[in-house]
């Protein structure tokens, strides 16, 4: 079958983890996509720089928009971040070329997402955004497809790594929030600008992403009541715990009478709900719905392995979906050549 070409725009975090995936699991990806998974070209702001992969057979673009736009590819994987500026041309451009989309940013989806879904509807391509909600979490995938048919009343969750890794550390092991919030940024949780996580503002970009899926409305996402951590204290989260609570920042979307509720804010949680036992860098998303009931789903929310796991699902569903690839085994592999049960000893 012929190769799924893919050109990635940004190599960071997130960037250099995919594009090691990609190589070490290369002969199991093809079979597993029903064609080769090939990085052709990508994008960076700085070529000297070490990153640890190996960049010797691909085409380097120093402007994202270049690659969007001369690359010869078929998806355009946007992991650089910002709503506006590179990522939003870029993306843009990938589109109105009628390529493929692939995105972990949700800064750019909360607030050019519908122009932009326009765009791939109007072309004809996919637009795919697994990785910008929860990280390795597959809520998206859950409201698109597992949901359909559901009428969904409620969301709410921890759906930032960052703000949760900070809240558990400063509890459980006493370190101040500036400690908390370096060794955050160190592990590669944090947004470049970390005030997007701290005050709220990417929990807030996340909601409104699954509120426009859940519920069907444009995205707002300036519209939602917001209020960050950074005024929580390490007494507050002592005086809570005596009480019996855990501080959590919660996003919350509802249907009410009268329309949408949205809302981010630190929240006392029952220190013996599900939610409250949630800890460090993983997320959990509650979806409340009339046919399936309550879904609860909790993982990794951060990091460069999470959030490449949900970019390069987003990537496979492409190669499977398109003209040219093999039959995708029923089973994750071709039936013919499973192997025999060996049971354990
Ligand atoms: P990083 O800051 O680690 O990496 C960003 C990359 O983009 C770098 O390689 C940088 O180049 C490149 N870049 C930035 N601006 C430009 C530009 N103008 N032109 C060309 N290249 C550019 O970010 P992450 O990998 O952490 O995040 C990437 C995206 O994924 C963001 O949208 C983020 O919100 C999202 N995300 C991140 C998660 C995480 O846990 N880190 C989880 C879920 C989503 P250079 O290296 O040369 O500086
Ligand atoms: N900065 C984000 C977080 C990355 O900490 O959750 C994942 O979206």
């Amino acid at each position: 079958a012929d190769a799924l070409k893919i050109g990635i725009a940004g190599l960071g975090t997130v960037g250099a983890s995919l594009v090691r995936i990609i190589q070490q699991k290369s002969n199991e990806l093809a079979v597993t996509c029903g064609r080769p998974i090939t990085i052709t070209a990508v994008s960076a702001r700085d070529r000297a720089r070490d990153r640890g992969i190996d960049l010797s057979a691909v085409t380097w673009f120093d402007r994202p928009e270049e690659l969007a736009e001369k690359g010869e590819i078929d998806v355009f994987v946007e992991l650089m971040g910002g709503a506006e500026g590179a990522a939003n041309i870029s993306v843009r451009t990938a589109l109105q070329r009628g390529l493929h989309v692939v995105t972990a940013n949700k800064a750019l989806l909360a607030y050019h997402g519908v122009e932009l879904a326009t765009i791939a509807e109007e072309k004809g391509s996919l637009l795919n955004f697994e990785a910008a909600v929860a990280g390795g979490i597959p809520v998206i995938k859950a409201l698109r497809e597992s949901l359909t048919g559901n009428s969904v009343s409620r969301i709410y969750g921890i759906m930032n790594g960052t703000c949760n890794y900070i809240l558990t550390k400063m509890e459980k092991e006493g370190l101040s929030f500036a400690e908390c919030l370096k060794e955050a940024q160190r592990l590669g949780y944090a947004e470049a600008d970390p005030a997007f996580d701290i005050e709220g503002n990417d929990t807030a970009h996340k909601l409104s992403i699954l509120t426009t899926l859940a519920f069907g409305n444009q995205i707002a996402a300036d519209d939602i009541y917001l209020e960050g951590i950074t005024n929580i204290s390490i007494e507050d989260i002592h005086a809570a715990a005596e009480l019996g609570y855990r501080i959590k920042l919660l996003g919350v979307a509802q249907r009410t009478d009268t329309g949408i509720e949205q809302r981010v804010h630190p929240t006392m949680v029952p220190v013996d709900s599900v939610i409250a036992q949630v800890d460090g860098v993983t997320n959990a998303v509650a979806i409340e719905s009339d046919v399936l009931g309550e879904l609860l789903m909790v993982g990794p929310g951060a990091g460069g392995n999470a959030t490449a796991s949900s970019v390069l699902g987003d990537i496979a569903d492409i190669a499977k979906s398109q003209p040219g690839a093999q039959r995708v085994p029923v089973l994750g592999h071709p039936a013919a050549t499973l192997e025999p049960y060996r049971k354990a000893q």
